[in-house]
């Protein structure tokens, strides 16, 4: 079953200062991003390495470095919120952008922006979406990952659905999705409950 439940300790602390209705905008990206290094780690768990030696100031030393192209996929907006949380652990990495909007009232994501590097098909590519509430944007946007040639995509994300992990798992088997968390349900409105509310307006103010 290709959905990893991150279960670390400060996760779950800063998952719940995230869902606090009272955390402001400016604590809750510090939140998103310190969350996001600690997902992404674990999503990354299986990311080649090649073996190296370095010289210490005493003697050889056998060591290890990351042996395979890394592209990292934000999903527009939310995503982006996460972005230099990856970044940190990996500055080398490839970035591409999917832009994609829910309707308010269908809830159907419609594409506005893609722009991704080339050559994915031998890369690991980590796609972030704080929420994966219905899973229509993480399919659209695996979708378009897989035609632009990419084999092996993680998807991480913050809070998840059961519809929307349903989803991922019936078109896309092979995709290893990595959260804290599966809440309980979609609200009427395709919103998460408990979940956090709508994450990019709390990420950037625009509620
Ligand atoms: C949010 C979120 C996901 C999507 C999840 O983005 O960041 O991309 O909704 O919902 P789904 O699983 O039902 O598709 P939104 O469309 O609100 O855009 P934003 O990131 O620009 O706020
Ligand atoms: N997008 C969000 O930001 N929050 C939800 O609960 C669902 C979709």
């Amino acid at each position: 079953m290709p959905l990893h439940l991150v279960e670390h300790p400060l996760v779950h602390a800063i998952l719940a200062e995230l869902r606090d209705e009272g955390t402001p905008p400016e604590a809750f990206r510090r939140l998103a991003n310190r969350i996001s290094v600690l997902l992404a780690a674990e999503a990354l768990r299986e990311l080649p390495t090649e073996t190296i030696t370095v010289k210490t100031p005493l003697a050889d030393a056998p060591g290890r470095r990351i042996g395979r192209d890394v592209v990292v996929v934000p999903v527009l907006r939310a995503g982006l919120g996460m972005l230099d949380a990856v970044l940190q652990l990996l500055p080398d990495a490839r970035v591409g952008h999917i832009g994609l909007q829910r309707d308010e009232l269908t809830a159907i994501a419609s594409q506005y922006y893609s722009k991704l590097p080339p050559s994915l098909e031998s890369s690991y590519v980590l796609m972030i979406d704080p929420m994966l509430a219905t899973g229509g944007s993480a399919v659209a946007a695996i979708d378009l990952l897989r035609r632009a040639g990419a084999n092996n995509i993680r998807i991480v994300c913050i809070v998840a659905a059961p519809e929307g992990v349903e989803l991922v798992e019936r078109h896309h088997p092979d995709v290893h999705i990595y959260t804290p968390v599966v809440d309980i349900k979609l609200n009427a409105h395709k919103y998460i409950v408990p979940g956090l509310g709508d994450f990019g307006d709390r990420l950037y103010g625009t509620l």
